[in-house]
C-alpha cells in the first residue's frame, strides 16, 4: 500500500485556499518547535459568525500542507462554532489517513484554526470558554511527536 493516500498527494499537488487574506477576521500562526514547519490560517466571518473564506499559508511538510488544504475545505462556509469542533483526527479521516510519524502534521491544522478563531473572539470582544483554546503558544502534540 502506497504510504500515502490518493487525497493525501491531491492535497498537497493542489492544495486549495492557499494564501493569505487581507483585514482578515481572525488569523492564527501555529509553530512545531521541533522540524519549525509553520501553518498560519486567516479567517473572513461574516455577521451571522459564518465563515466566508479562509486561506492558509503553510512553511512545512508535504502532510501539513495537504492537512492544512483539507481542514480549510473542512471549515469553509461553516459557522464559526463548527470550525472550533474541527479536531485533527477529522482532518486526518477526511484525507484517507496519514502514516503515523506524520498525524502531528494534521494537528496543525486544528490548532491553527483554534487559534484563528480565538483570535476573532478576542477583536471583537467576545466572550468565550478559555478551556475551548489549548494553553500552549505552541503545538504541543507536535513537540513531542516530530520525527522528522
Ligand atoms: Fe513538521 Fe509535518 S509538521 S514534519
Amino acid at each position: 500500500m502506497a504510504l500515502y493516500s490518493d487525497k493525501v498527494m491531491d492535497h498537497f499537488r493542489n492544495p486549495r485556499n492557499v494564501g493569505s487574506i487581507e483585514n482578515a477576521d481572525g488569523v492564527g500562526e501555529v509553530g512545531n518547535p521541533v522540524c519549525g514547519d509553520i501553518m498560519k490560517i486567516y479567517l473572513k466571518i461574516n455577521d451571522q459568525k459564518i465563515i466566508e473564506d479562509v486561506k492558509f499559508e503553510t512553511f512545512g511538510c508535504g502532510s501539513a500542507i495537504a492537512s492544512s488544504s483539507m481542514a480549510t475545505e473542512l471549515i469553509k462556509g461553516k459557522p464559526v462554532q463548527e470550525a472550533l469542533q474541527l479536531t485533527n483526527k477529522a482532518v486526518t479521516e477526511a484525507l484517507d489517513g496519514l502514516p503515523a510519524h506524520k498525524i502531528h502534521c494534521s494537528v496543525l491544522a486544528e490548532e491553527a484554526i483554534k487559534k484563528a478563531v480565538k483570535d476573532y473572539y478576542d477583536k471583537n470582544g467576545i466572550i468565550y470558554d478559555a478551556d475551548l483554546f489549548p494553553d500552549d503558544e505552541d503545538c504541543a502534540h507536535c513537540e513531542a511527536h516530530c520525527g522528522r
